[in-house]
């Protein structure tokens, strides 16, 4: 399917976002390893939340999804059952990164595969730290499919530190944590989102965070003591809007004039909001309200309006702060005054496409001037792209933040294979279109 994207309309009101993708698979999966019924409202019902929900219920989980309200049957770490075939994880590297780690906890035997592209994604790095843990699993190459086997129980409590900030990698090896023989000390190079630290926290698993002093990286060690006996305590939830979806918009909204957009209750983890770190460096005139913490998590109501933005730079510490945001980011700088560089970046190679890559082949399309770097690029801002058709590479985040784009080109962006969108925000066009802009499905 193609997505048009057509400028001429600002974006007016006001929207909800459909719920964090992060935070919908961690709610699921740990509600299946509780003991007893957990309640989730405005979990995320998109393709790579459905992966995870078929792969749970391969294992025996019962669950039902009335719209957007999930409620989970736990089984507790002892109830699951080995499924009767692999498991097909789909696109979603969160869902076979944490079953893995949950499902060495849980010993099942199990293959867990997915897509092609899923087979492409760097696996090794849980791989190895899991063996270290006495788990048995295999890895073809590096990459899925990984085979587990039963393990030797308790696992090989962990002192590890992780080679990037990775919340992916951090929340498998803190659910192979639980089943360990004694405290597990992670320390990771940056500050990742940690859900999975306060979701654990709320489920009554002891677990810390604090940043190391004295290094010249900043660091942070997480400490989790398994519980004992091994279980978890079912959860009630409603899921704040996901602030990567939310991303889309905000910048829809800067770079489209005329535009003034109230997002309502999206969450704010600090692991997330590093793009709002950076916009509001380049001039964003964006305002956040009605802040609380709901189950744990910051949440607040953020007000964007249409801004003349600057060039800047993202580097560092910030950068896994806004992993996900950065094609969408491209496009701000790509409507910037100026020339903004992202560096300390390389993980952007290893996602749903190589997005430093694609990110510069796109806008080189659309007469935008770029240099990729093996750790980011720069992008040399031009008040007006020019229209055209560009490719999705089937990445989501890179259909949307193209489409993005068309909202202010001279002309309109065609973007093909835009079916991806449904993998994280099914509702992205009609959304958009009760904003008022033009955006279609053909
Ligand atoms: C996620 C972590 C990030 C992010 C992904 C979701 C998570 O991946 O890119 O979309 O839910 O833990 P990494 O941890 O590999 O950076």
């Amino acid at each position: 399917m193609k997505l048009i994207s057509s400028p001429g309309r600002p974006l007016q009101g006001t929207a909800a976002l459909p719920g964090d993708k992060s935070l919908s698979h961690r709610a699921a999966l740990f509600a299946a390893l509780a003991e007893g019924e957990s309640c989730i409202e405005n979990f995320l019902v998109s393709g790579v939340t459905h992966a995870m929900l078929k792969a749970l219920a391969a294992l025996g989980v019962s669950w039902q999804l009335k719209d957007s309200s999930l409620t989970v049957q736990g089984r507790g770490f002892r109830g699951l059952q080995p499924p009767a075939a692999h498991l097909d994880c789909g696109n979603s590297a969160t869902t076979i990164r944490l079953l893995a780690g949950a499902l060495a906890a849980a010993g099942v035997p199990v293959v867990l595969d997915g897509s092609p592209g899923l087979r492409r994604r760097p696996m090794e790095r849980i791989v190895e730290p899991l063996l270290q843990m006495g788990v048995l699993i295999q890895a073809e190459d590096g990459r899925a499919p990984l085979s587990l086997q039963a393990s030797r129980f308790p696992l090989r409590a962990l002192d590890y530190t992780l080679p990037v900030a990775s919340a992916q990698i951090k929340t498998c090896l803190l659910l192979a944590a639980l089943a360990g023989d004694g405290a597990t000390i992670l320390r990771e190079p940056g500050l990742s989102r940690d859900h999975t630290e306060r979701m654990l926290g709320s489920m009554g698993v002891s677990v810390t965070r604090e940043k190391l002093n004295g290094s010249q990286q900043i660091m942070y060690e997480i400490r989790l003591m398994p519980p004992k006996p091994l279980g978890l305590k079912p959860i009630i939830l409603s899921l704040p809007g996901d602030f990567s979806s939310a991303a889309f918009l905000i910048i829809a909204a800067l770079i489209t004039p005329g535009s003034r957009l109230t997002l309502k209750q999206v969450g704010l983890n600090p692991g997330r909001t590093g793009l709002l770190d950076a916009l509001l460096a380049m001039g964003a005139r964006i305002q956040i309200t009605a802040q609380s913490t709901r189950n744990s998590e910051p949440v607040g109501d953020l007000i964007v309006h249409h801004s003349r933005l600057h060039a800047t730079q993202v580097k560092g510490e910030q950068v896994a702060r806004m992993i996900d945001e950065l094609p969408v980011f491209a496009i701000a700088a790509a409507f910037a005054d100026g020339t903004t560089t992202v560096k300390d970046a390389a993980e952007l190679r290893h996602k749903e496409s190589d997005r430093i890559a694609a990110l510069c082949q796109e806008l080189g399309a659309l007469g935008v001037n770029s240099v990729e770097y093996p750790d980011g690029f720069s992008i040399q801002g031009t008040g007006s792209l020019r229209g055209g058709t560009v490719q999705s590479h089937n990445d989501h985040r890179l259909a949307m933040s193209l489409a993005v784009a068309g909202l202010a080109a001279q002309e309109p962006i065609t973007i093909q294979d835009a079916e991806i969108i449904s993998e994280s925000f099914p509702g992205f066009a009609a959304t958009m279109q009760t904003l008022g802009v033009n955006l279609d499905f053909v």
